[in-house]
């Protein structure tokens, strides 16, 4: 049976891509940012997992206006790094499990949530920055990885309810695969940030904080807050953080399991014009 080992968390600036990519992580500006990221590198070279289900937004790049799915689950086999506008960026394809995304398309639609299947896209820095800085530089991602979109960018966005209980549905999914197989599930971007209008650098780290809390031991509770009080709060990209609860849906005490252990938890400002945060929850 396939098994959700343990969530992660993690902002997913561009910069901290171009960074990376520039060889520019040793300096004075970003060693804090990478720094965050150490445990989790060695961490999940222990861990090994064979597929991350990775929940992640993207930015105009595979959709736009003309096509705005709320869910989307890559069904595909494999998903190649966008062109957002500087070329691709220099990293691996990556490998989705065509198999295990077409078991969850059945679960998690039987269930009652609507999905938007792709079996062709390419995939922004909101997938390949989590990688990036989880996994460092490779020639090849070590596992295989199952996106999932959410649209957080063009009104109106799922609420953060929605996200926790589609979570929950993945879980179900995930757990009735019949094969063995180490499934991480990633919620990705955030923390607060705002890029453009008036409130453009918007940083609230109290805010940002609370959601850590909360998002570890009131992940429930934490559901239920309107869109709004992230947009007001968190700055009008803030939002991106529902991703996070789906992830969180996702873990085993939500199904009446064992309370997850805290590995790691991270919060950074500034990269860019984003505060970065970054947890890691484990399943006992
Ligand atoms: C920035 C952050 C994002 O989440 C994003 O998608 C684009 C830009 C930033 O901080 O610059
Ligand atoms: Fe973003």
């Amino acid at each position: 049976m396939a098994r959700i080992t343990a969530s992660v968390y993690t902002s997913h600036v561009p910069a901290i891509g171009a960074a990376l990519d520039l060889g520019k992580t040793g300096e004075d500006y970003w060693q804090p940012v990478f720094a965050g990221y150490d445990f989790g590198k060695e961490w999940i070279a222990e861990q090994k997992p064979d597929v991350v289900f990775l929940v992640y937004n993207d930015h105009a790049t595979a959709f736009s206006l003309d096509l705005i799915p709320t869910f989307a689950l890559g069904t595909g086999s494999e998903f190649k790094p966008a062109d957002e506008g500087w070329g691709p960026r220099p990293v691996p394809t990556v490998y989705g499990h065509p198999e295990l995304a077409a078991h969850i398309a059945q679960s998690v639609i039987q269930d009652d949530f609507d999905l938007t299947l792709v079996n062709k896209m390419d995939v922004d820095h909101g997938l390949t920055v989590p990688l990036s800085l989880m996994f460092g530089q490779p020639e090849a991602w070590p596992c295989q990885v199952i996106p999932f979109a959410v649209n957080v960018v063009q009104y109106p966005v799922p609420a953060g309810r929605r996200c926790f209980q589609i979570g929950q549905a993945i879980r179900r999914a995930v757990e009735s695969f019949d094969e063995d197989l180490n499934v991480q599930i990633w919620g990705t971007g955030g923390m607060s940030h705002q890029l453009q209008g008036a409130r453009a650098g918007l940083i609230n780290k109290d805010w940002d904080n609370r959601f850590l809390d909360r998002l570890i031991d009131d992940p429930a509770g934490l559901s239920q807050l309107p869109h709004i009080d992230y947009v007001r709060e968190a700055g009008s990209e803030g939002i991106e953080l529902v991703m996070w609860l789906i992830a969180r849906g996702a873990m085993a005490d939500i199904a009446g399991g064992p309370k997850p252990v805290l590995r790691k938890r991270f919060y950074h400002v500034p990269a860019s014009n984003t505060a970065v945060g970054h947890l890691i929850l484990e399943n006992p």
